[in-house]
C-alpha cells in the first residue's frame, strides 16, 4: 500500500516522491502522495501527509490512529497533522512515533479556543457538479476565518470534490481545489476535464491557481 500510495505522487520540479499511508478509526486506509505544480510558487505544493488527511476527511473518517510514510515529515506536516487534535502515530523507516514525540511544546486549534480537530463533523461529499462543489464548502472545516468554499472538478464521467481545510497557525490550510486535485488522484487521475468552485471568493484565487479553468458553480 505505502509503495502504491508513493506511485500516485507527481513530482516533476523535486523529482522526489513521497508516499503515505493512513489508517483509520474506522479501519479504512487512505494513500497520501505529494503533488507538485511546475510553474506555480512552490506553496501551492501538496504534501504526501496532507493528501491522507484530505482523503480521510473526504471519507467521513471520524479519526486517524496512525500514519506510516516513506520519510520523515516536514514541520509544515507535523503541524497539518496537529490539526487532528488527537493522538496520532507516525510510522517511519526509521521506527515509530507519536505525534507529539516529533511535535512537542506544539500550537493547536485548543490554543485558539477551537474544541475538536480537522475530522470534527467530516461525512462523505455528495453529489455532482455544481451540487458536489456546494456540498464540499458546507464540509469546510474552516473555525478560524469561518470562510466556506467547495471545489468540484470532473474527470471523464467521474465527479471529486473538495473542502476548505484550515489549521490552528492558519498556514498551512489547504484550499478546495488543491484537496479536489488530491481525491482525483488517489482515483487514478492525472488531469481534469472541468472545475467549479463554490464559496467565499477570498479562496476562489488560490483555487484558480491550481485549476486555471476553474468557473464559479
Ligand atoms: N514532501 C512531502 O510530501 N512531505 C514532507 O513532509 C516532505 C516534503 C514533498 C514536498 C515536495 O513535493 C517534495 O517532497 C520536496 O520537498
Ligand atoms: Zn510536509
Amino acid at each position: 500500500m505505502l509503495e502504491k500510495a508513493q506511485q500516485l505522487a507527481i513530482a516533476p520540479i523535486s523529482n522526489f516522491l513521497v508516499g503515505a499511508v493512513g489508517r483509520g478509526a474506522s479501519g479504512r486506509e487512505y494513500p497520501g502522495f505529494n503533488l507538485e505544480f511546475p510553474g506555480l510558487g512552490l506553496q501551492h505544493t501538496v504534501h504526501a501527509e496532507q493528501a491522507v488527511l484530505a482523503l480521510a476527511h473526504a471519507s467521513g473518517e471520524s479519526a486517524l490512529l496512525e500514519i506510516e510514510i516513506t520519510h520523515a515529515p516536514c514541520g509544515h506536516c507535523r503541524q497539518f497533522l496537529r490539526e487532528l487534535a488527537a493522538p496520532l502515530t507516525i510510522v517511519l523507516p526509521k521506527g515509530r512515533y507519536s505525534l507529539e514525540e516529533l511535535l512537542p511544546y506544539s500550537f493547536g486549534p485548543d490554543d485558539l479556543g477551537v474544541a475538536g480537530g480537522m475530522l470534527t463533523g467530516a461525512r462523505p461529499l455528495q453529489g455532482q457538479g455544481a451540487a458536489l462543489a456546494r456540498d464540499a464548502a458546507e464540509c469546510s472545516w474552516s473555525p478560524y476565518s469561518k470562510m466556506r468554499a467547495g471545489v468540484a472538478v470532473r474527470c471523464g464521467e467521474q465527479w471529486f470534490g473538495g473542502s476548505y481545510l484550515e489549521n490552528a497557525a492558519f498556514n498551512p490550510s489547504l484550499n478546495p481545489a488543491q484537496y479536489a486535485l488530491i481525491v482525483a488522484r488517489a482515483a487514478g487521475f492525472a488531469s481534469t476535464d472541468e472545475s467549479l468552485f463554490y464559496g467565499d471568493e477570498g479562496l476562489y484565487g488560490a483555487s484558480q491557481a491550481v485549476l486555471p479553468g476553474i468557473r464559479r458553480a
